[in-house]
């Protein structure tokens, strides 16, 4: 048998599964309405960078604990230039009037983007753990198995700090042997290392400031995607059963690395 017959050459559309990726979009309203389908595009575009960005921060993560501080800047270059097309995009759903989303809304029963486990997976790695998001997966599900494994992982933090402590400071052992399952909480010993960082070392205070790039960049899409919600249901309750745009503002105030916050006022 010949190779061609076995083995079919490449092309663009077997490559990237096209004619799959086509058939994934599938409305539930009567008609259908639409303006569903640009909610579930955008929704799915969202799901595949969220698999993106969880590709470039293991890689993040290896490059710290193999000591190569220059790559994983670069790749944390990366990861911004992502977050930033990820907020710009909800400017694309903003153009959905609040009465072109009811059109649809009850169709989505209790389905929300509070169920996604790859932002709970990145939440996670950037140091936000909690059990309760896990329970809420069923047993044995690819979401609830992927999120356990995360649960007990280093978070991007841990790698940070154990990074540090490889270049000469003197990071309390405490930190560097501490349950990774735990969140990661605001430390002031940590703060006066950083200080030092930042007033002897721009190299890797260089590397603190595009951690906290990463950080603003989580916080700008909170901020839009509330303000967002805010505009499409105003107080309404969400469909995840939360209380909707309340429930995210609260949200707003958790930086992702406190510490490198913290220290700002201090320097
Ligand atoms: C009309 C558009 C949208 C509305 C009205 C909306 C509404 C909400 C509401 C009310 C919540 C709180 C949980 C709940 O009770 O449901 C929520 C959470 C969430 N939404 Fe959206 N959303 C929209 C679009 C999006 C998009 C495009 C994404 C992208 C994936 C997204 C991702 C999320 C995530 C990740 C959460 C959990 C946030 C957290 O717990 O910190 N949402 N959304």
């Amino acid at each position: 048998m010949s190779d061609a017959t076995t083995n079919p050459a490449v092309t663009y559309s077997n490559y990237l599964k096209v004619d799959e990726l086509l058939g994934l979009q599938q409305p539930r309203s009567a008609g259908p309405e639409h303006d569903e389908m640009l909610f579930i595009v955008i929704h799915q575009v969202y799901e595949l960078w969220f698999k993106e960005l969880l590709h470039e921060l293991d890689l993040v993560l290896r490059l710290l604990m193999g000591d190569e501080p220059h790559k994983a800047q670069h790749t944390l270059k990366r990861i911004l230039t992502i977050l930033k097309v990820m907020v710009a995009q909800l400017d694309i759903l903003e153009t959905m009037t609040p009465l072109e989303f009811l059109s649809f809304r009850e169709r989505l029963e209790a389905a929300s983007g509070f169920q996604s486990d790859q932002f709970r997976q990145i939440e996670f790695v950037l140091g936000a753990k909690s059990a309760t998001a896990i329970a809420r997966f069923p047993e044995g599900s690819r979401a609830r198995t992927a999120l356990q494994k995360r649960y007990a992982e280093p978070t991007l933090w841990d790698a940070f700090l154990r990074y540090l402590a490889r270049e000469g400071y003197s990071v309390p052992a405490a930190h560097l042997a501490r349950d990774t399952s735990q969140a990661v909480e605001p430390s002031d010993e940590i703060q006066q290392i950083l200080i030092q960082v930042y007033r002897n070392d721009s190299r890797n205070a260089e590397l603190c400031e595009r951690l906290v790039d990463l950080d603003e960049g989580i916080q700008e899409w909170r901020y839009r995607h509330v303000k967002m919600v805010e505009r499409t249901i105003g107080t309404k309750q969400g469909t995840g059963g939360s209380g909707g745009a309340p429930y995210l503002a609260r949200t707003l105030s958790r930086p992702v690395f406190p510490d490198l916050w913290e220290i700002r006022s201090k320097l």
